[in-house]
C-alpha cells in the first residue's frame, strides 16, 4: 500500500506530465496555472487511497483521479469569481491574473477536460462512474447556488448550511472516495460506507474551510483571511453568532451585516471580536469532531482489516488539522 504522500507525488508528477499542446495558449495558460500553484489534491489522493484498499497499482486510475482534480480545480476558478476572491494558494486568482471573462471560458474548457479525463477509466466502469461523477457535479452546482442565495438570507439554519456545504464540498470528496472503490470492484456496501465517509470527513472539512476562512493564517491558509465575512456568508460561525449573540451584540452584527458602506478590515475585525465573544470557535471545533466521529463508524463499516484502513484515518486526521 501507498502513503498520502507517496500518492500525493505521484499525482503531481502526473499532472504535470499531461498532454499539453493545445493553442490558443491564451485558453490554456490560466488552466495550467490553476493546476501548477499546487494545492492539496486531496480528492485524487482519497480515490487513490480508496482504489489502494483493494488494489495494488493506484496507477491504473490515474487519469479519472486527474479528472476529478481538473474538476475540482475548474469550481475554484468559477467559485473565485463568485466569491470575489483575489488570491488563491497564495497566488492571484484567475480572474485577477487576467479577467472574467477568460476566468468563465477557461473554467468552462476544464469541466470539459475533467469529464474527458474522468471517462479515460476502465470501460466497463464506465457507465457507472459517469452517473456518480454527473450527479455528483450537478449536486455541486446546487450547493454553489444555495451558498449565494444565502449571501443574502438573513434567516439560514443551520441544518440548511449544512445542507448547503454537504452538496458543495462533501460530496466531491465521497464522490472521489466512491469512484476508487467502484473502480477496484470493491464489494457495494463497502463502496457506500466510503461515499458516507467522505461526506462527513467533507462536512467537516468545509467547517474546517470557514473556520481558517475567519482564524487561519494568511501565509499559510493561501486565501484573504475575512473572505467570508465580507461576503456576508452563512457560515456555521456566523449562524451561530447570530442565535447566541445578546440583545446589543445582535444589534452590532445585524449592522454589519447590512452595512454597504465601509472599510473592508473594520469590518473582519468588528465581526471576528464579536465571534470571539460569543465563544464560536470552541463551538465549530465541536462540531468538527461530531463529524469525524461519525466519519469513524462509516469506516468501521468498510469490511476489511483495521491496519488496511489506518493510512485512510491517519489521512483524514491530517486533514482535520491542516491550517491550509
Ligand atoms: C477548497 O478546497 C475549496 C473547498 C471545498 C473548501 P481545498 O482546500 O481542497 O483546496 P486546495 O485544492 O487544497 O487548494
Ligand atoms: C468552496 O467553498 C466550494 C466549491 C468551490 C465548490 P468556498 O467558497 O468556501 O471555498 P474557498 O474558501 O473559496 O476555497
Ligand atoms: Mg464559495
Ligand atoms: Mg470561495
Ligand atoms: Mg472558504
Amino acid at each position: 500500500m501507498y502513503t498520502s504522500s507517496e500518492l500525493l507525488e505521484r499525482v503531481n508528477q502526473a499532472l504535470a506530465s499531461l498532454p499539453d499542446d493545445r493553442q490558443p495558449a491564451g485558453l490554456y495558460d490560466p488552466i495550467r496555472y490553476a493546476l501548477s500553484l499546487g494545492g492539496k489534491r486531496i480528492r485524487p489522493v482519497l480515490m487513490l487511497m480508496a482504489y489502494n484498499l483493494y488494489r495494488e497499482n493506484p496507477d491504473h486510475i490515474m487519469m479519472p483521479a486527474l479528472g476529478v482534480e481538473t474538476y475540482h480545480n475548474f469550481t475554484l476558478l468559477h467559485d473565485d469569481l463568485m466569491d470575489r476572491a483575489d488570491v488563491r494558494r497564495g497566488h492571484a486568482t484567475v480572474h485577477r491574473r487576467w479577467n472574467d471573462n477568460q476566468a468563465i471560458l477557461s473554467g468552462d474548457t476544464m469541466l470539459v477536460l475533467a469529464y474527458q479525463r474522468v471517462a479515460q477509466c476502465n470501460p466497463r466502469y464506465l457507465p457507472e462512474v459517469m452517473d456518480l461523477f454527473t450527479t455528483t457535479t450537478l449536486e455541486i452546482d446546487e450547493g454553489q447556488q444555495y451558498d449565494i442565495e444565502f449571501e443574502t438570507r438573513n434567516d439560514v439554519t443551520e441544518d440548511e448550511y449544512i445542507e448547503m456545504i454537504r452538496l458543495k464540498t462533501s460530496v466531491l470528496l465521497a464522490c472521489a472516495l466512491k469512484m476508487g472503490a467502484l473502480l477496484a470492484d470493491a464489494p457495494k456496501a463497502d463502496a457506500q460506507a466510503l461515499y458516507d465517509f467522505g461526506e462527513q470527513v467533507g462536512l467537516a472539512f468545509q467547517l474546517q474551510d470557514d473556520y481558517l476562512d475567519v482564524y487561519g493564517n494568511f501565509e499559510v491558509f493561501g486565501k484573504r483571511i475575512g473572505g467570508d465575512i465580507l461576503c456576508n456568508k452563512k457560515t456555521y460561525m456566523l449562524i451561530n453568532a447570530q442565535l447566541r449573540a445578546n440583545e446589543q451584540q445582535r444589534h452590532e452584527l445585524d449592522r454589519w451585516l447590512s452595512a454597504t458602506d465601509y472599510e473592508e478590515e473594520e469590518k473582519i475585525r468588528a465581526v471576528t471580536r464579536l465571534y470571539d465573544e460569543i465563544g464560536i470557535s470552541q463551538l465549530a471545533r465541536q462540531k468538527i469532531e461530531y463529524y469525524y466521529a461519525l466519519a469513524a463508524q462509516s469506516l468501521a463499516r468498510v469490511n476489511l482489516p483495521e491496519e488496511r484502513k489506518r493510512l485512510l484515518w491517519q489521512y483524514a486526521q491530517q486533514m482535520l488539522n491542516r491550517q491550509s
